[in-house]
C-alpha cells in the first residue's frame, strides 16, 4: 500500500459550505442513503420494475446478476450481500438460488425497503440486517460466499470492511465486488444534484454537492436536507430548470466555475437548512483492491471484465438494430449468457477473490 496522502485543500465551494451551514462529518455514506426514498429513482431493475430489454441498463443488470449468481460456490448455503440498497443482487439472486439464504446488510431504513420490496416480490429465502460493513454482526466463516455492488468503497476504512469480509467467510469461500474504478476525465470532477428525499416519512429536498478527486483517489459529498415547502422549494425548483440546462458527468450536474448553480445557489438555501453532512469516501482502481485483498487475508485476488458494461454495449446494438424488442422471454437468458460468458475474463474493472 502506498503511504497516506496529504488532504487537498478545499475548494471554494467546500471552503463556503464550512461557513454557512457547517456539515455533520459522517463516518459512511450508509447514514446518507437514510435520506433516499429509493435507490435509482425507484427504477430498481428487476427490484421496481420489471425487465425491459429496450432499456440498456437493464442488460446491464440482468447480466450482472447472472455473473453473481455464478459466482457463488457449488452447494452454497449462506451468501451474504454488502449494502444491497433496495435488495440489490440480494433479491435477484435469492430467486434465482431458492436453495440459498440471502442475507442482506445496511441500514436500518434500506433494511426496512429492502424487506418489504422481498415480501412485495414473494421471495422467501432473502433476510435482511441492519448494521455497518466494518463490524459485520456475524460469527467468522459464516458465509459461503461475499457479493457487493458499489457498497465496499463507501466506508471510511475500506481495509477494515476486507478484514471483516475475509473473517466472516469460510475458507473456499467466495466474494464479487463490483465498486467504482476510480479513473476520472480530469485531476478533479465538481457535481451537484438536486433531487427528492425523505426522512421519517416526511419529503424533504437535498442539495448535494459532490467533489471527485483523481489523487489522493477520493469522492467528498456534501449534502443539505432542506423543507419540501416555502422558499427553499421554490430555490430548489429554480436550481432545477438550470440543472437541466448544464453539462452532465457520472449522471449529475457538472459544476463549471462561476456556475450559480455552486456558492450562490447554497447560500440562499443554508437559511433554510434542516441538516448538513459530509462524507469522505476513499476510491481505488482494481490493482489496488487486488493487493488490499491479499493483505486482509484473502488467498486468491484477480481483477476481471466488467459483464454488466459488456452487457450494456450488446443491449445498446441489439435495441438500434430493432433486434432486442423481439426477444420477449428470451431475455433474461440472453442477457444472462452474457454474463456468464464475459464475468471470469481477465479485466480491472471487478473483483473475484477467494477466502
Ligand atoms: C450505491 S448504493 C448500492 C446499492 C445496491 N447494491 C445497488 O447496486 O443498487 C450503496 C449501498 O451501500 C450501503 N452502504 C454504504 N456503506 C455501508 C456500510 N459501511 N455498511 C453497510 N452498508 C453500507 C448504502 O446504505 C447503500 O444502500
Amino acid at each position: 500500500m502506498s503511504d497516506p496522502t496529504p488532504e487537498p485543500p478545499l475548494t471554494a465551494l467546500e471552503q463556503r459550505w464550512h461557513e454557512v451551514a457547517p456539515p455533520v462529518s459522517l463516518d459512511s455514506a450508509r447514514a446518507m442513503y437514510e435520506w433516499m426514498p429509493k435507490q435509482r429513482g425507484g427504477q430498481l431493475p428487476w427490484v421496481d420494475v420489471p425487465y425491459d430489454p429496450q432499456r440498456e441498463q437493464h442488460w446491464s443488470d440482468a447480466a450482472r446478476v447472472a455473473d453473481y449468481v455464478a459466482h457463488i460456490p457449488v452447494g452454497a448455503r449462506w451468501v451474504l450481500d454488502v449494502g444491497p440498497g433496495d435488495g440489490w443482487p440480494a433479491l435477484p439472486v435469492a430467486y434465482a438460488r431458492p436453495e440459498v439464504v440471502v442475507v442482506g446488510l445496511d441500514s436500518p431504513r434500506r433494511v426496512a425497503t429492502c424487506e418489504a420490496n422481498a415480501r412485495r416480490l414473494g421471495i422467501p429465502n432473502a433476510r435482511f440486517v441492519a448494521g455497518d460493513a466494518d463490524a459485520l454482526p456475524f460469527g467468522d466463516a459464516a458465509f459461503d460466499a461475499v457479493l457487493a455492488s458499489y457498497s465496499l468503497e463507501e466506508a471510511a476504512e475500506p481495509e477494515a470492511v476486507l478484514r471483516e469480509l475475509a473473517r466472516v467467510l469460510r475458507p473456499g469461500g467466495a466474494l464479487r465486488a463490483a465498486y467504482q474504478d476510480w479513473r476520472l476525465p480530469a485531476p478533479e470532477v465538481e457535481t451537484v444534484l438536486l433531487p427528492d428525499g425523505e426522512r421519517r416519512g416526511e419529503r424533504v429536498l437535498l442539495y448535494s454537492y459532490v467533489r471527485r478527486i483523481a489523487d489522493p483517489a477520493l469522492e467528498r459529498r456534501y449534502i443539505l436536507a432542506l423543507p419540501s415547502e416555502g422558499p427553499a422549494a421554490s430555490l430548489h425548483t429554480d436550481g432545477l430548470v438550470a440543472a437541466s440546462a448544464a453539462p452532465r458527468a457520472f449522471g449529475e450536474t457538472l459544476l463549471e466555475a462561476g456556475s450559480p448553480l455552486g456558492a450562490p445557489l447554497l447560500e440562499r438555501l443554508a437559511p433554510h437548512a434542516l441538516a448538513s453532512m459530509c462524507v469522505e469516501m476513499r476510491r481505488w482502481t482494481t490493482a489496488w483492491l487486488v493487493e488490499a485483498l491479499h493483505e486482509a487475508g484473502f488467498r486468491e485476488a484477480r481483477g476481471t471484465v466488467h459483464p454488466g458494461d459488456l452487457a450494456r454495449r450488446a443491449g445498446r446494438e441489439l435495441i438500434a438494430g430493432a433486434t432486442a424488442e423481439h426477444l420477449g422471454g428470451s431475455f433474461e437468458a440472453v442477457a444472462g449468457a452474457l454474463g456468464r460468458a464475459t464475468g471470469r475474463l481477465d479485466g480491472d474493472a471487478m473483483v473475484e477473490a477467494v477466502r
